[in-house]
């Protein structure tokens, strides 16, 4: 492999790596994935103005989310069977995302646990919640992400039900794989991954294994999800759910603004503007393509945050003038992860940070916060 300047190319030595069922399970967008697509081809239709003949020395990507300090406003989104991509991926990312300066946030669906987690970073990391019919366990769940000092909790509203991802079907999906023909031949050609889990104990949904009831091993497990997420979550139960955490809460899957003003009215600290990467609601619009007219709604009511197709320093910074406090990365980090473990998710991050520092300079910028909708050609 030629040397890695990319994301695409992390995309690229990942797609050669990463067993074919979980390199497609990152890779994958809802039925005909036009909104997968969408979220990173309308990135290249907003344009920069070019300025020349300023100051451009001393620099800064420094910034802040939810109050937290960041060294650049991009936290790594919440993802699913992230410890498939690679052993122990949730606790790799999250280490590179610690040394880094940038939050990274665990999802309910993770292979590694809350408590493996914080078992090997020093800072607080974020906890992504999905609402699912046994309140017991949720209830558990924020009391476990409590007890391991979460700083945040990202409670996921747009999977009340599941969107099908035709790959992921086809694939027969499972954490571990099934030793089925086509899984060994594709297997034996990825000896690397293979050994890595090999050495770990960590290779089903440890929040959930062993903490829900009726879920004792893995083969329940499939049924279980599908049956087990609440269709009539409401705002109400975001009420609740606030109360219990009692610390900062992040409102992840919004995409219409009546929406990002009712969340706005139940005190949250941010919504992050996502259809999931594309992964829910096929047809639904590119997050970026109303991202400013969410902002523009809710004013200063509640900061906004955006995640889907960035796959670029430019990228963050279309959306941070388009009104985004904050940004995430999904599929960046897993091929990164995929690619090359803690340090292909840290060559991701320092890919895009290089790309937003050199941006910012060349549109006549010293500061990231100082980028606004006036540094966009329209
Ligand atoms: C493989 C994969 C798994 C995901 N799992 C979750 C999840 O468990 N919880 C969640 O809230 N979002 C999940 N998402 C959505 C991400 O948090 C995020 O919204 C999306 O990846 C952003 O788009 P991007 O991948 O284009 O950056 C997942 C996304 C991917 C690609």
């Amino acid at each position: 492999m030629s040397e890695i300047l990319t994301i695409a190319d992390l995309k690229d030595l990942a797609r050669r790596r990463v067993p074919k069922m979980f390199f497609d399970y990152a890779d994958s967008g809802a039925w005909t994935e036009s909104t997968y697509r969408a979220n990173e081809e309308d990135f290249s239709k907003i344009k920069f103005r070019q300025r020349v003949l300023v100051d451009m020395s001393n620099r800064s990507l420094e910034s802040t989310m939810i109050g937290e300090k960041v060294s650049m406003p991009v936290a790594l989104a919440p993802t699913g069977l992230t410890g498939m991509q690679h052993a122990d991926g949730e606790m790799l990312a999250a280490q590179a995302a610690e040394a880094f300066g940038v939050p990274f946030t665990l999802s309910t669906m993770s292979i590694c646990s809350i408590e493996d987690v914080a078992s090997v970073t020093k800072k607080p990391f974020w906890f992504q919640l999905y609402v699912l019919r046994d309140k017991d366990f949720v209830l558990n769940l924020i009391d476990r992400a409590k007890a391991a000092k979460c700083s945040a909790l990202v409670l996921t509203l747009d999977l009340q039900i599941l969107g099908q991802r035709h790959k992921d079907i086809r694939n027969g999906l499972s954490a571990p794989p099934k030793m089925t023909l086509a899984n060994i031949v594709d297997l034996a050609l990825k000896p690397r991954w293979c050994l890595g889990i090999a050495g770990t104990k960590r290779r089903t949904f440890r929040n959930i294994v062993g903490h829900a009831k009726g879920v004792g091993d893995v083969s329940s497990l499939s049924s279980w999800t599908t049956e087990q997420f609440d269709p009539q979550l409401s705002w109400k139960d975001v009420a609740w759910i606030k109360e219990r955490w009692g610390g900062k809460l992040i409102l992840k899957g919004i995409l219409d603004k009546e929406d990002a003003l009712m969340a706005a009215e139940t005190g949250a600290d941010a919504i992050v503007v996502s259809n999931h990467g594309g992964r829910q609601l096929d047809g639904a619009a590119s997050s970026i393509s109303v991202l400013e007219e969410i902002a523009d709604a809710v004013g200063d009511r509640i900061e906004v945050h955006v995640d889907g197709g960035i796959r670029s320093g430019q990228d963050v910074l279309k959306a941070l003038c388009l009104g985004a406090k904050g940004t995430y990365i999904g599929r960046p980090f897993l091929y990164g992860l995929g690619a090359m473990g803690k340090d292909g998710v840290t060559k991701a991050l320092e890919i895009i940070r290089k790309e937003m520092d050199i941006t910012l300079a060349l549109c006549g910028k010293r500061l990231v916060t100082d980028m606004g909708k006036d540094q966009l050609r329209r």
